[in-house]
């Protein structure tokens, strides 16, 4: 069947950003180490910034909104921050949309950031009360903590899952929802990260995950579960995609 004008543009789109990723990939390694010599040596200037911003805050009277918020955590922390503004609206609607509300659970969150995704999924129907939300930014876990009293918090590195909540979860989680920058991690970082969720949920649960690049973020190649992506999300910034990995039952 002849592809239609949209799917032409998008395949066009899709050729562009792989051309783009060969070199990226290659060079990811180098390109990481670079990165983060860049972020200890900004380290100085983004503590200047900050200080500055605390100053014009105090004399103004006033307090940042999300967006600001976000980008002075990028600033910060580009590479854990992973996004100078929050999800948009229509791609934390279709990360919740691959939650079951009516499951049994917790649902854990991954990096809620200022909450957008979080926002989705109670809108979605999931009860604020199952929500569990592990988020590394001390001051986003602040303004998590104001937004979603009744959720479980925990300020801690999602890396570190399975010590994170082995005790804490008392029954299976019905979803892991992840926004975390996946692709700045090792190979290695994330597959242990999806295996460490996929031991906290019941079999067919999803790991569901957001990328801005064409790839998956988890190599497929990984043995006993399914993988399926959405349609790339054209309106959000940066165009992304989202991933559902579930293990197989
Ligand atoms: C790309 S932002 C997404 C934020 C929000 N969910 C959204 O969609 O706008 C990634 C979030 O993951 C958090 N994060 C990054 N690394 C983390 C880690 N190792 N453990 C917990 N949170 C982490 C960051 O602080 C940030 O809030």
């Amino acid at each position: 069947m002849p592809l239609t004008a949209p799917q032409k543009f998008e395949r066009k789109f899709e050729q562009q950003l792989r051309l783009l990723e060969i070199p990226k990939s290659i060079f990811e390694r180098n390109i990481g180490r670079h990165i983060r010599s860049l972020d200890r040596k900004c380290d100085g200037l983004s503590k200047r910034i900050e200080e500055k911003i605390r100053q014009f805050e105090r004399k103004k009277g006033i307090g940042l909104d999300d967006e600001v918020r976000f980008l002075r955590s990028w600033i910060e922390r580009p590479l854990t921050t992973g996004a100078v503004a929050p999800s948009g609206r229509l791609l934390a609607r279709a990360m919740a949309r691959y939650v079951d509300p009516g499951s049994e659970g917790p649902v854990v969150e991954l990096g809620p950031g200022t909450g957008p995704v979080t926002d989705a999924l109670v809108k979605a129907g999931v009860a604020p009360s199952r929500l569990v939300l592990v988020e590394f930014n001390p001051a986003f876990c602040r303004i998590l903590h104001t937004r979603y009293p009744e959720a479980t918090l925990v300020q801690g590195d999602a890396y570190s899952l399975r010590r994170l909540l082995e005790t804490l979860l008392l029954q299976p989680a019905a979803a892991v929802v992840s926004s975390l920058p996946l692709i700045t991690k090792p190979l290695r970082m994330r597959m242990r990260l999806v295996r460490d969720a996929f031991d906290l949920m019941l079999p067919g649960a999803p790991f569901v995950q957001f990328t801005y690049s064409v790839a998956s973020p988890v190599p497929l190649r990984l043995r006993g579960f399914t993988a399926e992506a959405s349609e790339r999300i054209w309106l959000n910034l940066p165009p992304a995609r989202v991933w559902v990995y579930r293990k197989i039952r």
